[in-house]
């Protein structure tokens, strides 16, 4: 295992009680610090890796190495190994569990065993961050969809865990609400950090992140720089997946560049210098 991994997967394998095989000889390093997008079509598997990391499911074969540890599913490595794996499951209501909402945020924290004053400031922050100082006393099953979300990430991203894996973030957000919390993953990053995201939105993925996975019948299909992964056409259309817009555009037109763009304002600037050619 590499010296910069933060979770190694080796020849993990896992099936479902029901007896259906959601991840099959899967091994794939995840570089610490970076942002990663975890891709691939319905049923490839994102969902179930992600709950094989922070040990809700346990491999049928094969292990899981967290910087360089086994993983260990007795109760109390379950506790220290799930505060620095923090998981956002992609359906709120699976995660809802406190009476209100300050209280869903308190509960990590107070597992963290985090003096009472600190867990006050934390949670204030977070109430702002995630525009939720308002809904503080409401019940979590009463708020919407996107309200539902953002609590579940706010309550998550609280604990500051040094893996953050998200299953599918940006699903019931509105389009301010989805660039804030990128916005905010990009702020723990910075921090050191790593960030795991399920997504099908390639778009996205490519503006975003350092390194890609895009898993096909539980299995790797393939993983490395954005640049590099979304240039192959055959392989994405092996996984459903498209290729982003701006590289489709970029090879539509002919247009070689070294530094391919990554966002629409890195592709205007390229297209304004060759036009003013
Ligand atoms: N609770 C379950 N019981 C039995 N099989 C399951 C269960 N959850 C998932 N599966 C099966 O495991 C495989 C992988 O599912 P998973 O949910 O990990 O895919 P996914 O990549 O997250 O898909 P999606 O993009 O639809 O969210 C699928 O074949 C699915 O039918
Ligand atoms: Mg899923």
């Amino acid at each position: 295992m590499k010296e910069d991994t933060i979770v190694c997967f080796e020849n993990v394998s896992f099936s479902y009680p029901s007896g259906s095989l959601a991840i099959e000889s899967l091994n794939v390093n995840l570089p610490k610090g970076k942002k990663i997008a975890l891709l691939g079509g319905n049923g490839a598997g994102k969902s179930t890796l992600m709950l094989l990391l922070n040990g809700i499911l346990k491999p049928s074969k094969g292990q899981l190495l967290y910087n360089g540890e086994s993983y260990n599913y007795n109760a109390k490595a379950l506790r220290t190994l799930r505060s620095n794996v923090g998981l956002l499951f992609p359906e709120p209501d699976y995660q809802l569990i406190a009476p209100t909402v300050y209280e869903e945020i308190s509960f990590g924290l107070l597992n963290q065993v985090k003096e009472p004053e600190e867990i006050r400031k934390i949670i204030a922050k977070v109430l702002v961050d995630f525009s939720l100082v308002e809904l503080k006393d409401r019940p979590p099953h009463q708020l919407s969809t996107g309200q539902k979300k953002r609590l579940c990430l706010a309550a998550v991203l609280a604990m500051e865990p040094e893996l953050i894996v998200c299953d599918e973030p940006a699903a019931n957000l509105d389009p301010m609400y989805a660039d804030k919390i990128f916005n905010y993953l990009n702020t723990l990053n910075k921090k050191g950090k790593t960030i795991l995201i399920a997504t099908h939105d390639v778009n996205q993925a490519y503006e975003w992140a350092d390194f890609i996975v895009i898993l096909n019948e539980g299995k790797v299909l393939t993983s490395g720089g954005p640049e590099t992964v979304f240039n192959c056409e055959n392989t994405l259309k092996q996984a459903n997946l498209k290729q982003p817009t701006i590289i489709n555009i970029i090879n539509s037109l002919g247009l070689d560049s070294v530094n391919v763009p990554r966002n629409i304002d890195g592709l205007n600037a390229l297209l304004k210098g060759r036009l003013s050619k």
